[in-house]
């Protein structure tokens, strides 16, 4: 049964360049959405620039121009930069719109209405020279707690304590220096410590996040055991200067951005609809029967999955019927760095020629629907796409193509019966159940087993070798049209990935195009396929080091900060967090370090392994048993000095098959954080250690 679905990804801030962290986002949603497009259904993915803030207004007057001609720019950097990933927005729109300014009114109404919204005074900084309140991020002075000098107004990066701005030694504003006063002020709240807020948030949220048992766990730490009601009432204005909404009624105060950031989602859903005639409340209206998602980053659940649904429940609309968070992302197994060159921009990565579809594929291979984060390592980037996309998948088309063009005028034999793919097209509905859980990554693996299988059929059948043959024809042409039917169900399956080489693909195939069910329909005997022309380059490592070395000298520090950072959570007010962090985030917990079991181990035997450029292989010895381990260590250690010394080991990494053999663990080393080589220094432990001793 077709599906009505209408899906967002995270409205990007209208002050900064997209990177490939917000591209893991909108590649996951697209993947998503292309694929229930595939299985027939009616599914729109809508988006909208985040152009309201105090960042936004202040950046536009850094520049000299005037808040709308930023965010116009910025919209035409965005799509584009969108476009150039192949992220395929039914709509891209903004949330300084006529739409957005509607729902959020009408909202704000329905909550006032509903004795939800209240007034109180508050006192916060204020700005005497600029005559404007300022944001907490945009306070600095000295640690209450250790003293540190120029922290922000919330947390202090030295020690990490979180405090009020008014606790602040010093303060001073960010924006002219002046010394800040303390002003009162009337402030608008939504009442989320009301009973039918806090009743509403615990029955229905879980429901919201049930995809996700981690973000179940976080809405239950948030919300506090029953009868705690930790929640506060969410301050949702703002006062002049700022740019947004003014509130109705309410002169000199505006909507706090992440007050209509959300409700952007409806803008753009609206003017959708006017363009396409769609009934808007078939999908809004509180008894919608259509489904509602929501991707997001881990960083902005709090906002997506109290407060937004205890908005649109008290102001009489549906609520999500899911929000689907992500991790953050990390290139190299570090937070994205400027200095590094690893903080990498979307419009770099496509200046440099690199191809957005090796990406989406890199992210599909580590997507799995939870909020963990994911890693870009750089050279398992360049080993995957080559090795996965080019060498297996494109590798059959390549070498079966030419024979049907060249001996059988490009028509395709009768497909007859063969278990490979039957094998194949029976997984249509298995790979399917990975894309719609979002799983992805498992979604890739099955996929790429099939692979292997198609690519061992192919050694084995030999077309090459049967096209040398007299009076084999016919034996050449079934080997050859079946290899291409078992690209085309790989290619079926990679479409929602790889949408820009799928439709390369169906013009060599002579189709137009792919849905899901044609897994289920081999093409007829006598169908024409066209000339094939190399569907996909590899990836050169030069390109990579091009890569690097352009975001490494073409980015400023100064930028960094601003606009990498997403912003943080709790009841932080959002838009104040303009600036990074400390440099060692994403911090873990002791929980996540204590799930590495790391082991004294004795190096029982080192020696060279035959055409490894880079590695030992060792045996360690843990007192209890003994493990082999490939480690790239060859530059620094000559194998005979290794043996018999103590070492320190992982002892809980998945095992991994490598070309030499498996690597049962790993083995530590110091080295410089750029990876410069200025050596290798392997770990140990101080005389006493034991072999199987826990590092802790
Ligand atoms: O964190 C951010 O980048 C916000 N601009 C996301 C807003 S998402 C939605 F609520 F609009
Ligand atoms: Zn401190």
């Amino acid at each position: 049964m077709s599906r009505r679905i209408l899906v967002t990804s995270a409205l990007p801030y209208a002050n900064g360049a997209i990177h490939l962290g917000h591209l893991v986002e909108y590649i996951q949603t697209d993947i998503w959405v292309r694929f229930q497009k595939m299985r027939g259904h009616q599914c729109w993915y809508v988006c909208a620039d985040d152009t309201h803030g105090t960042p936004i207004m202040l950046r536009a007057e850094k520049e000299g121009i005037k808040p709308e001609d930023l965010i116009a720019r910025v919209h035409t950097e965005h799509s584009r930069d969108f476009a150039g990933f192949h992220v395929a927005f039914d709509n891209y729109h903004s949330t300084h719109s006529d739409e957005t300014r509607h729902y959020a009114e009408d909202i704000y109404g329905k909550l006032k209405a509903a004795g939800l919204i209240e007034v109180r005074a508050i006192e916060q900084h204020y700005d005497p020279v600029k005559q404007m309140f300022l944001p907490d991020r945009f306070i600095k002075g000295e640690c209450p707690k250790c003293g540190a000098a120029d922290q922000y107004g919330d947390s202090c990066e030295a020690c990490g304590a979180a405090y009020a701005p008014t606790e602040l030694k010093n303060p001073r504003s960010a924006v002219s220096g002046a010394v800040p006063e303390l002003r009162s002020s009337d402030h608008y709240f939504f009442k989320l410590s009301d009973p039918r807020c806090q009743e509403f948030l615990r029955r229905a949220t879980r429901e919201v996040c049930k995809a996700q048992p981690e973000a179940v766990n976080k809405l239950q730490e948030w919300l506090g055991a029953p009868g705690e009601n930790k929640l506060t009432d969410w301050d949702i204005s703002r006062d002049a200067p700022y740019f947004g909404f003014e509130i109705p009624g309410a002169p000199g105060k505006y909507f706090y951005v992440w007050l209509d950031a959300p409700i952007g989602y409806m803008g753009s859903f609206r003017n959708l609809c006017a363009k396409k005639g769609i009934d808007f409340d078939d999908f809004w209206g509180k008894d919608s029967t259509a489904e509602l998602y929501h991707f997001v980053g881990k960083d902005i659940l709090y906002f997506h999955a109290l407060f937004w649904p205890a908005e649109l429940e008290h102001a009489g609309y549906r609520i999500p019927s899911g929000v689907f968070a992500h991790g953050f992302l990390t290139v190299d197994g570090a937070k994205m760095s400027k200095s590094r060159g690893t903080f990498i921009t979307a419009e770099s990565y496509l200046k440099e020629g690199l191809n957005p579809e090796w990406l989406r594929y890199y992210f599909a291979a580590k997507l799995n629907g939870t909020m963990e984060d994911i890693d870009l390592n750089l050279e398992d980037f360049v080993a995957r796409v080559n090795s996965d996309l080019v060498g297996k998948y494109i590798n059959i088309a390549s070498r079966c193509a030419g024979f049907i063009s060249k001996r059988f005028d490009g028509k395709l034999a009768a497909v007859g019966s063969n278990s490979i793919i039957e094998e194949m097209a029976a997984a249509a509905e298995p790979v399917a159940q990975c894309f719609e859980a979002r799983d992805f990554a498992r979604a890739v693996r099955e996929i790429m087993a099939l692979a292997d299988k198609a690519n061992a059929y192919i050694a084995t059948a030999k077309p090459w070798e049967i096209a040398k043959q007299e009076g084999q024809d016919a034996a050449l042409h079934q080997v050859c049209s079946e290899g291409l039917a078992m690209f085309r169900l790989l290619t079926i399956y990679l479409a929602p990935v790889l949408p820009q080489l799928a439709q390369s693909a169906a013009r060599f195939l002579g189709v137009e195009r792919f849905t899901w069910a044609d897994a289920a329909q081999p093409l007829p005997a006598g169908h024409r396929i066209s000339d094939y022309e190399h569907l996909m380059q590899r990836v050169d490592t030069k390109q990579i080091d091009a890569l690097v070395a352009a975001n490494r000298e073409s980015l400023a520090p100064a930028a960094d900060a601003h606009s990498q950072q997403r912003h943080a959570q709790h009841q932080q007010q959002a838009e104040d967090k303009v600036q990074a962090k400390s440099a060692w985030e994403p911090f873990i917990s002791i929980d996540d370090f204590s799930k590495v079991d790391l082991r004294i181990a004795r190096i029982a035997n080192a020696e060279h392994v035959e055409g490894a450029e880079k590695l030992l292989k060792l045996t360690l010895d843990l007192g209890t048993e003994t493990r082999t381990v490939f480690a790239g260590i060859k530059s620094a250690y000559d194998p005979a000095t290794l043996v018999g010394r103590l070492t320190v080991m992982v002892a809980n990494l998945a095992p991994r098959k490598m070309k030499f053999g498996l690597s049962e663990g790993m083995v530590l080393a110091a080295s410089d954080p750029d990876g410069k080589s200025t050596g290798l220094f392997l770990l140990s432990p101080d005389s006493g250690a034991q072999p199987g001793m826990r590092v802790k």
